[in-house]
C-alpha cells in the first residue's frame, strides 16, 4: 500500500501546499489534503491540530503542513498526543527527523522557503526511514512526557 499523507495548511501557504500534493501524488503517494481551498485568512491552529488528528488516529501514515514560518501549525500539531512533528527549512533536518526523531509530521514555512527546496525537503522526509535502536530509547522518553 502507498504511504498516506495528510496536507493543511493556512491562507498562507496554498499555492505551496499545492504544489506539495501535486508532487506527493506524481510519486506515487495517497495524498489527502484536507484544505483549505479557498484563499481568506484562517486560523493555523485548527489546520494544524486537524492534520495531526488524521495521523494519529491512524488514517495517514505521515502528515506534512504549512503556514507561513511553519513554526505556529508545528505548535498546534505538537499538542496532539502522538504527533511529532519538526519545521525544516533544510534537506538534512528533514532526513535527521525521520532518522532519529521518528517524525510523523513535516512542517514547511511557506514565507522561509521556496517552492524547489520545499519540494527537495518533501523528499528527504519522505525518503528517509526511522533508523531505531537507541532512538527509539529517546522517542520513547518524548512520548513518555505526553503522560
Ligand atoms: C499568518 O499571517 C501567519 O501568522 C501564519 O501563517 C504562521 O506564520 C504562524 O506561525
Amino acid at each position: 500500500m502507498s504511504t498516506r499523507i495528510v496536507l493543511s495548511s493556512d491562507h498562507a501557504a496554498i499555492p505551496l501546499r499545492q504544489a506539495i500534493a501535486a508532487h506527493l501524488s506524481a510519486k506515487g503517494f495517497a495524498v489527502q489534503d484536507i484544505g483549505p481551498t479557498t484563499p481568506e485568512s484562517t486560523h493555523y491552529p485548527k489546520h494544524g491540530e486537524a492534520a495531526a488528528r488524521i495521523v494519529a488516529n491512524g488514517e495517514a501514515d505521515l502528515g506534512i503542513i504549512v503556514c507561513g514560518t511553519g513554526q505556529g501549525i508545528m505548535m498546534a500539531a505538537n499538542k496532539v498526543k502522538g504527533i511529532r512533528c519538526g519545521v525544516c527549512s533544510d534537506t538534512f533536518s528533514a532526513r535527521m527527523i525521520r532518522q532519529h526523531n521518528n517524525a510523523n509530521m513535516l512542517s514547511l514555512g511557506a514565507r522561509v522557503v521556496a517552492e524547489g527546496l520545499a519540494l527537495d525537503i518533501v523528499d528527504a522526509f519522505t525518503g528517509a526511514e526511522f533508523e531505531g535502536g537507541r532512538h527509539a530509547d529517546r522517542v520513547n522518553m518524548i512520548t513518555a512526557i505526553e503522560g
